[in-house]
Order: C-alpha cells, then sequence, then structure tokens
C-alpha cells in the first residue's frame, strides 16, 4: 500500500530531565548494604535453611545485562537510604501541583517553547503515562490548567507503549478536528520500582517527555515531521505486572505482616519475568515494524533512524537487526538507556528529541515504543521542514 497523503505532523518535542542522577555504583553499594543487613538480622533462619541469603548486585552484571550506566531521579536520598529504599516526596496539598503534573509541565513548556507555540495554539491535552499519580481529577486535566490551555484532556495508559498510542491518539483527534494536541509522558518510575529487588533494581528511571501535533494544512512554521502512519498493538501477558490499584485495600487482611520482601508488597510495584519479556516482545516488534514499513511501501534500508523503546540494549540491537537484516549503528539505532535508563513511555521520545537534528528533508524514521500488556507501537514519520 502506498504512502496516502499525511494529515497530521509532529512539530515539537521537549525534555525534563531531574535534578539528580545514581550511577549503578552507588545503587549497587546501597542495595548490598541491605543484603548485608537483612542476611545478619535473618541470620538464624539463613543457617537453618529456613530462609534463603539474598545475593548481592553487581554493576558489571548491570552494565553488561542492560547497557544501564546511570539513571536520573526526583530524590536520590530516599532511594539511597536503606532503611527506606524508596524515592521521598512531600506531600503535597489539593492547592498544589501534584509532582507528575510539575515534571509534565516543564517537558511541555520545552516543547511549547521550542515551537514558539503558547495555550492558545493548542486544543487538547494527552497524558499518555504508565503510572499516573491518583485516579482523578486525570492529571492531564492539571496539566491542562496548570499551562492555561482550554478545550480538553485526559490520560491514558499503555504502559510503556503509552507514548506511541498518544501519538496516534492525538492524530486522531487532529483528524476528527482539533488543530493542535499536546502529548506528554511523565514518568517517575523510580515509585514503582522495587529497589530491594535484585533483579530490577537498576531497570528505571525517572523523566518527562512531551511531543506537540498540528493538523498538515498549510507550511509548517520551523521542523516538522510528517506521520506517515502508526500500527498498534497489545497482546495479553503476566509477565510484566503492577498490582497497585485501587482495589487493593479491600483485598488487604488484617494483621498481614509488613516485611518489605512479602509479596502483598511487592507486587504491587513492578514485577517482570525479564528473560520471557526478552524472547516475547523482541519478535513481536521486529514483526510488527517490519509489516508497517511494508504496508507503507518504506523499505528497512531507506529508515534513517529508528528511536527505540529504551529497556535493554541488547532488546534494542536485536530489533533492530530483524528489521534491517544486519546489525544497526548506534547512529541509525541511538542509544539513551546508558544515561537515563528505563524510563517506561517516555524513553523513544527522549531519543527522539535528542537524536534528530542532523536529519534532512525527506529522511524517513520510525519511533516504536513497547512493554506491558504486551503493548507496541510504531509510528513512521518522514521530515519535511
Ligand atoms: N546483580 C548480579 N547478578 C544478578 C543480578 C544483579 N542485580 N540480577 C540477576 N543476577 C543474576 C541472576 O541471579 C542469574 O544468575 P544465575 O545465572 O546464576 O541464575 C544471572 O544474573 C542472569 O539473570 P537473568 O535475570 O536471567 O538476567 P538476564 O540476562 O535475563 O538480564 C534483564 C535481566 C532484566 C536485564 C533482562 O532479562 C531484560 O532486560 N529483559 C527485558 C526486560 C524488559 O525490557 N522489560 C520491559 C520493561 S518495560
Amino acid at each position: 500500500m502506498a504512502v496516502t497523503k499525511p494529515d497530521v505532523r509532529i512539530i515539537a518535542t521537549g525534555l525534563f530531565t531531574p535534578p539528580h542522577a545514581i550511577s549503578n555504583d552507588e545503587l549497587v553499594a546501597a542495595f548490598n548494604a541491605f543484603v548485608d543487613r537483612y542476611n545478619a538480622a535473618h541470620a538464624r533462619e539463613i543457617e537453618s535453611g529456613a530462609t534463603a541469603p539474598l545475593q548481592p548486585s553487581s554493576a558489571e552484571f548491570i552494565e553488561k545485562a542492560s547497557g544501564i550506566k546511570s539513571r536520573y531521579v526526583m530524590d536520590k536520598e530516599g532511594v539511597l537510604d536503606i532503611e527506606r529504599m524508596t524515592p521521598r516526596f512531600r506531600a503535597r496539598s489539593n492547592d498544589e501541583i501534584s509532582i507528575l503534573a510539575e515534571i509534565a509541565v516543564a517537558a511541555a513548556r520545552d516543547a511549547m517553547k521550542a515551537a514558539d507555540l503558547d495555550a492558545r495554539d493548542i486544543d487538547g491535552v494527552i497524558c499518555a503515562a504508565s503510572n499516573m499519580q491518583r485516579a482523578y481529577p486525570a492529571m492531564a486535566v492539571e496539566i491542562q490548567h496548570a499551562l492555561g490551555i482550554e478545550g480538553f484532556a485526559f490520560d491514558m495508559n499503555v504502559a510503556c507503549a503509552s507514548a506511541v498510542f498518544g501519538v496516534e491518539t492525538g492524530a486522531g483527534l487532529i483528524r476528527s478536528g482539533a488543530r493542535r494536541i499536546l502529548m506528554v509522558n511523565p514518568e517517575i518510575c523510580s515509585a514503582h520500582l522495587n529497589f530491594r529487588d535484585r533483579d530490577s533494581h537498576f531497570i528505571f528511571g525517572d523523566v518527562a517527555t512531551a511531543v506537540i501535533l498540528e493538523r498538515a494544512d498549510g507550511a509548517p512554521r520551523g521542523e516538522a515531521y510528517e506521520i506517515l502512519g502508526a500500527r498498534l498493538k497489545t497482546q495479553f501477558s503476566n509477565n510484566i505486572r503492577n498490582n497497585a490499584g485501587f482495589i487493593n485495600r479491600c483485598e488487604r487482611e488484617t494483621g498481614e505482616a509488613a516485611d518489605p520482601q512479602s509479596a502483598p508488597f511487592t507486587d504491587k510495584l513492578f514485577v517482570q519475568q525479564g528473560r520471557k519479556v526478552f524472547k516475547d516482545v523482541v519478535p513481536m516488534v521486529g514483526d510488527m515494524i517490519l509489516g508497517h514499513l511494508d504496508e507503507l511501501g518504506v523499505a528497512p534500508g531507506d529508515v534513517r533512524r529508528f528511536w527505540l523503546h529504551q529497556a535493554n540494549l541488547a532488546m534494542n540491537e536485536f530489533i533492530a537487526r530483524k528489521v534491517l537484516g544486519r546489525d544497526a549503528t548506534r547512529e541509525e539505532a541511538p542509544v539513551v538507556l546508558d544515561e537515563y535508563a528505563n524510563t517506561s513511555s517516555a524513553g523513544s521520545i527522549i531519543a527522539f528529541h535528542k537524536y534528530r537534528s542532523d536529519l534532512k528533508i525527506g529522511d524517513i524514521g520510525v519511533i516504536s515504543g513497547f512493554g506491558a500488556g504486551y503493548s507496541a507501537g510504531s509510528v513512521v514519520i518522514r521530515k519535511t521542514a
């Protein structure tokens, strides 16, 4: 199928990077101090074989298994405090902006400044992220209010694929009449991560990204990437899961042990079967991108850049190899997860934000996100201005 006339374009992106970074060495030092303390406190049960000792983590393993060297967080002290191992945020009153809205607004302002737009130029706001701070009012409505945008706003969650689903949802709203849509991805992943879990304590970081979409009629005022097409896919899996939700308090047993290592606590945070995820998601995403490019009549070799979800370096390398039939260079598939770690839905948008200034008019790129659900999406774009 040939490319139909594109009707929506991306005209700007924005990025908010939290102020604090944690290196693998710092994270592992805190984790291992926690392990030593836990094992000492449970020495008798460990000795008798009733309890297994916790194993230490290693910075070498983390970099080798994931490609992650560092991550940004909204609160470093709480994460590295072995009494706590959870970020500490001051409770805010209802009269103050929520922390999730605050970082989304920072990314949105960055994008609006880049496109030289103000609130009156935008008709709607989508907040697309893996975790919303509360049930309601929607985070997007608070973000809309903070920015002074009229029109409408709503939240959506498709886990790590939220941003690509958000771009396609925004494009749909433009096709049905909106002039411009602001789509934001605030991800405070440190708040859903179990920093006491050796298998996953290193995976995530915090960030917020923003994308502005516009109806493609008339000449763009600045930079523009027309959307050639989007493809979305979901397939149910328990292999990445977070059971936190409003039903939890109804399920709680009285007198439940307050052991932070116990299931009632840990499954209300991010849990995954990492190996299974790897095995299932790589072919799913590779086939999706190949099928999508074929449908658009774009040869994989004609794609100048792949801005992939940043979950795991090997995963991205496999996906790019499946699509290209050879290894991708870092220029073709840029990596930000060494610095940012996995930032859920925001990862592919950070890559797009940071690695596109060298593209020429006519260059084609693919933005792709994938993760829990399973969920996956690809958006194929072409630089037009
Ligand atoms: N430090 C040191 N060793 C560790 C460790 C740590 N922090 N965590 C695990 N290990 C050990 C394991 O105990 C295991 O040891 P064994 O072989 O003696 O049993 C070994 O390292 C391999 O563990 P495994 O969990 O199989 O590692 P892996 O190579 O699969 O890498 C992931 C783990 C999570 C990095 C990898 O599976 C992955 O990235 N999967 C996809 C994740 C993903 O994208 N999720 C989506 C979220 S959106």
